[in-house]
């Protein structure tokens, strides 16, 4: 053996390789079935079953939900593992309560309930990703277009029940981010604002509670206005924030100090993202603010993984339709005529990039 192989082995036991652990693959790899165990709970009602009665039995929880035997425990016992529920003795002596984050966000009967996004993501995503594959081949859509030929606002839209599931879906997902950009911009310059697509109205509700002065419109398609008087209604927030129905490609925007728009650029492709910053450009006076609230990618495209599978979702949702970094927004609102802009972080992967004219 000549030294120089000596010497590399001698090299080799002195320094090892740092283990590698695949643990990190297989907890993604099959992140599915965490996935889909938490979803099949949340539709259920588990967890608001158990919030109604502080804790139930293996049994009760069977009973109440026309469950067969086979999988009660292995469903609660995962739950308790991934640490959604808590549990007191083991399967038929065992009693199931919420985690205190399952009782806040995951019973119907509470207002902070963001299950709504992960119904749908229950009954459409998790089955319309399973082609994700197809989608990376072919670039378009895989959800209900592909079956029916119908886009996912037609066909969600058609039935109410449907329409119903996807804006309390979009309301779950967005109380958190609309909540702090309501507290954290400065709306004092300011006294209107109008809510391009604004689904039930809750970002002009919060911005008209967290500051009285304003007065907001909530903007979106005819189907959605009798849903959003309901909510605005239901929030004593009638004279605070009013509804305008119209379609926001056809229809001129209502004209107001601030417009925002919240996930609403990413649901459409470059030239319709334009249309809708130089639409939002023309409809503000001089030293306005337009704001899209999204999950902002990093410039670097390599930090918010949400943000980036937002824009996955939204190659199965529309085709051409992606969310953006702040850079890219930056250049299209320069474009536009756009002063300057700003980022403010909201929740989670979500902020606000806001453009002023
Ligand atoms: C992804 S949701 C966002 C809802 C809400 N802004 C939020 O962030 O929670 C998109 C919204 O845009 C509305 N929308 C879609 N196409 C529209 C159009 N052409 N004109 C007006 N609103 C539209 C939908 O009805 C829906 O409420």
């Amino acid at each position: 053996m000549s030294d120089n192989r000596t010497g590399s082995i001698e090299k080799a036991i002195e320094s090892p390789q740092p283990a590698l652990d695949p643990s990190g693959i297989m907890q993604v790899g099959m992140g599915f079935w965490a996935s889909k165990t938490l979803l099949t709970a949340v539709k259920a009602g588990v967890f608001t079953i158990i919030s109604e009665s502080k804790s139930l039995s293996g049994k009760e929880i069977q009973a109440k939900l026309g469950w067969h035997d086979r999988g009660v425990y292995d469903l609660l016992d995962t739950l308790v593992a991934l640490k959604f529920l808590t549990k007191e003795g083991l399967k038929e002596t065992a009693v199931y309560s919420n985690t205190p984050e399952t009782d806040f966000f995951l019973d119907k009967n509470k207002q902070a309930y963001i299950g709504g996004i992960l119904e749908m993501a229950n009954d459409r995503l998790y089955k319309f990703w399973a082609d994700l594959d197809e989608a990376m081949v072919t670039g378009k859509a895989q959800n209900e277009i592909k079956h029916t030929g119908k886009s996912m606002f037609e066909s969600v839209y058609a039935e109410p029940e449907r329409l119903k599931l996807f804006v309390n879906g979009m309301t779950g997902i967005s109380r958190g981010n609309f909540t702090s950009f309501a507290q954290k911009f400065d709306f004092s310059k300011y006294k209107t604002m109008c809510d391009m697509g604004g689904a039930v109205g809750l970002l002009s509700c919060l911005v008209a509670e967290h500051n009285p002065h304003m007065q907001c419109t909530s903007f979106d398609l005819p189907k959605v206005e009798p849903i959003a008087q309901e909510f605005i209604k239901e929030n004593n927030m009638e004279g605070k924030v009013e509804t305008m129905a119209g379609d926001f490609f056809n229809n001129e925007f209502p004209k107001a100090d601030v417009i925002t728009m919240g996930m609403i650029l990413h649901d459409w492709n470059l030239e319709d993202k334009k249309k809708l910053i130089k639409k939002a450009y023309n409809a503000l006076p001089e030293g306005g603010a337009f704001v899209a609230i999204e999950n902002i990618i990093d410039d670097e495209r390599q930090e918010n993984a949400f943000g980036l599978m937002m824009s996955l979702n939204m190659l199965i949702e529309f085709g051409d339709a992606f969310d953006f970094t702040g850079a890219d927004f930056d250049s299209w609102i320069k474009e536009a005529g756009f002063k300057s802009s700003e980022k403010i972080h909201l929740a989670g992967p979500c902020s606000a990039v806001i453009a002023y004219k």
